[in-house]
């Protein structure tokens, strides 16, 4: 256990040390995200949880897909979404029992659901969802993975969001893996559409609301090739992981776009 816990600290140094965030406009409420916020007992015992699920469902796809990379990003892809839906489900069901009112963070969870969601159109037309059996496990996963969520919400929003954490770094270092390994064979490829259309829009409002720890309009994409198409996937990894690390903060989480324009609209 203390072996995976120094190995998660690395990876989040790793990301920190990739991805300066908060170079220009401060954010308000945002603090070093990266540290730790809590250190009692039920905190670390709701993180080793995590780390054992996190690590025992990599163990698992790692033998199921040693060199199949995009079918291996198309499941990763397909369950990324699934957290989101989860904290908006949840969000909107306390919502409407008059418990508490967040609408920063089903608008930031919105914004992450739509950037997984491209990055999945991404894998399908590089030919990731090709094959039955990829499609199926994929499927299968994302419906227990989403009531794993919201059960783990129901318990603790912040274990919940620590869970989410781990899965983006682990989104994060594979991606940065594959750049590193497969950098010359990347450079030489097109960039699929559906990322010329994403990160090449001229509306990125979305884009920018799920970079909690930046301000909008401080990060713009270049697509020249497939390896920049990964670059930011792996990148935008890295933003979800702070929006994550920010969330386990109560009541921690703004909207860029409501920092910006000075607004509030969540109460508890
Ligand atoms: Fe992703
Ligand atoms: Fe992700």
């Amino acid at each position: 256990m203390k072996a995976q816990r120094e190995k998660e600290q690395t990876e989040v140094a790793v990301v920190e040390e990739s991805f300066p965030v908060r170079e220009t406009a401060p954010l308000d409420g945002a603090d070093d995200l990266m540290e730790p916020t809590d250190d009692s007992w039920v905190v670390k015992l709701e993180q080793s949880v995590n780390i054992f699920l996190t690590e025992t469902v990599v163990t698992i796809l790692g033998s199921l897909y040693r060199d199949r990379n995009y079918a291996r990003f198309f499941v990763l892809e397909t369950i990324a979404r699934v957290p989101y839906f989860a904290f908006i489900s949840m969000l909107h069901l306390y919502e409407t029992f008059g418990w508490s009112r967040r609408a920063d963070y089903i608008k930031v969870h919105f914004a992450e659901s739509m950037n997984e969601f491209h990055h999945l159109l991404i894998m399908e037309e590089l030919g990731g969802n090709s094959l039955l059996f990829d499609r199926f496990l994929a499927r299968f996963m994302a419906f227990f993975y989403y009531f794993m969520t919201v059960g783990m919400y129901m318990l603790s929003p912040r274990m919940a969001y620590h869970f989410s954490e781990c899965v983006e770094r682990h989104a994060y270092s594979t991606y940065d893996k594959f750049l590193k390994l497969n950098e010359a064979e990347l450079k030489e490829l097109p960039a699929p559409q559906a990322a010329i259309n994403y990160y090449l829009n001229e509306d990125l409002y979305l884009f920018d609301e799920f970079q909690t720890a930046r301000a909008p309009c401080s990060r713009r994409p270049k697509i020249d090739n497939l390896y920049d198409v990964f670059i930011n996937i792996r990148d935008d990894e890295a933003e979800h992981c702070k929006t994550m690390k920010s969330c386990q903060t109560h009541g921690n989480l703004r909207s860029p776009h409501s920092i910006k324009n000075g607004l509030r609209s969540d109460t508890e």
